[in-house]
């Protein structure tokens, strides 16, 4: 599977219009979606021809019930999801992203990926609202396991998930929300209490579609924040939107940060 690679030219007079909001004293709260990761290689969901959720039915993979009736095929799943998130590196939005948090007062980065790809960046305190992958807890007891077999040297294997260690018939699951599963309430508080005391909402990759996630940016509009869209498509959100940027993530933050250079 191969993710979009998006080489639209973003508007000069929109990242223009984008640099002009990002002053010093701008309260900025990002949200990311999979096309954040998609030029690191990484797989979006819902893009028509390669999105996961266009070649797989999401009941069948990301779902308790699914991990329950059939653990092996859902663990090999997401092995194979890890397996191509330790060969990849943070792309220039990512790192893009950091350099930014350094110009302004404040940044609060709220993503909902699963691969830690800002984190590697050097983003610190990233609001995980849908977990990480990375990390696995028991089914049962839902208790970290700490000590994994593997390495980030060591391929991640296809197979039956190993015991948890945690509980008698507890076995290791990823650390990822899955549908039907409720947000750590820290988290998606802390995303509410960014998106409620910004000045600048930047939606950045996602198709806008999942909740509680894609509500965040109307609700910083309605306290009274700038809304901006960096996505190649039209979402759900873009008609609320009072800036939009019809390009990548990575294509975009470079334009923009050669803009913020400039001045
Ligand atoms: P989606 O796959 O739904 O949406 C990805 C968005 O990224 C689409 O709107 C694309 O147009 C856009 N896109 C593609 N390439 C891009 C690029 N290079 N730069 C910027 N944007 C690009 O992914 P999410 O909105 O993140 O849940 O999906 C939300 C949740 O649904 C995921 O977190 C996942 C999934 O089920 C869990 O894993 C719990």
């Amino acid at each position: 599977m191969m993710p979009h690679y998006i080489n639209a030219t973003p508007d000069p007079s929109r990242i223009m219009a984008l640099a002009a909001l990002m002053r010093p004293e701008c309260r900025l709260t990002i949200l990311t979606g999979a096309g954040m990761s998609a030029d690191s290689g990484i797989g979006t969901f819902r893009d028509t021809e390669d999105g996961y959720w266009s070649q797989f039915d999401p009941r069948d993979l990301a779902t308790k019930s699914a991990f329950l009736a059939h653990p092996e095929r859902v663990w090999s799943w997401y092995q194979w999801r890890r397996e191509q998130i330790r060969n990849a590196t943070p792309n220039r939005g990512h790192l893009n992203i950091v350099a930014l948090g350094e110009r302004l007062q404040s940044l609060t980065l709220v993503t909902q990926n699963v691969d830690g790809l800002h984190q590697m960046a050097g983003s610190d305190e990233v609001i995980e609202l849908h977990g990480n992958i990375m990390r696995s807890k028991c089914h049962l007891s839902h208790q970290f396991i700490r000590e994994q077999k593997w390495h980030p040297d060591v391929a991640y294997l296809p197979g039956p998930p190993p015991p948890s260690g945690h509980h008698p018939d507890g076995l290791a699951r990823p650390d990822v929300v899955w549908f039907g599963e409720s947000l750590s309430p820290n988290q998606i508080e802390q995303a509410i209490q960014a998106s409620c005391h910004c000045d600048l909402f930047l939606s950045i990759g996602t198709s806008s579609v999942v909740e509680p996630a894609a509500t965040l940016a109307l609700l910083a509009k309605s306290h009274g924040a700038c809304v901006a869209e960096i996505n190649p498509q039209e979402t759900p959100l873009s008609a609320r939107c009072d800036l939009i940027i019809r390009a990548g993530a990575s294509d975009t933050f470079d334009a923009l940060m050669s803009t913020l250079d400039a001045d």
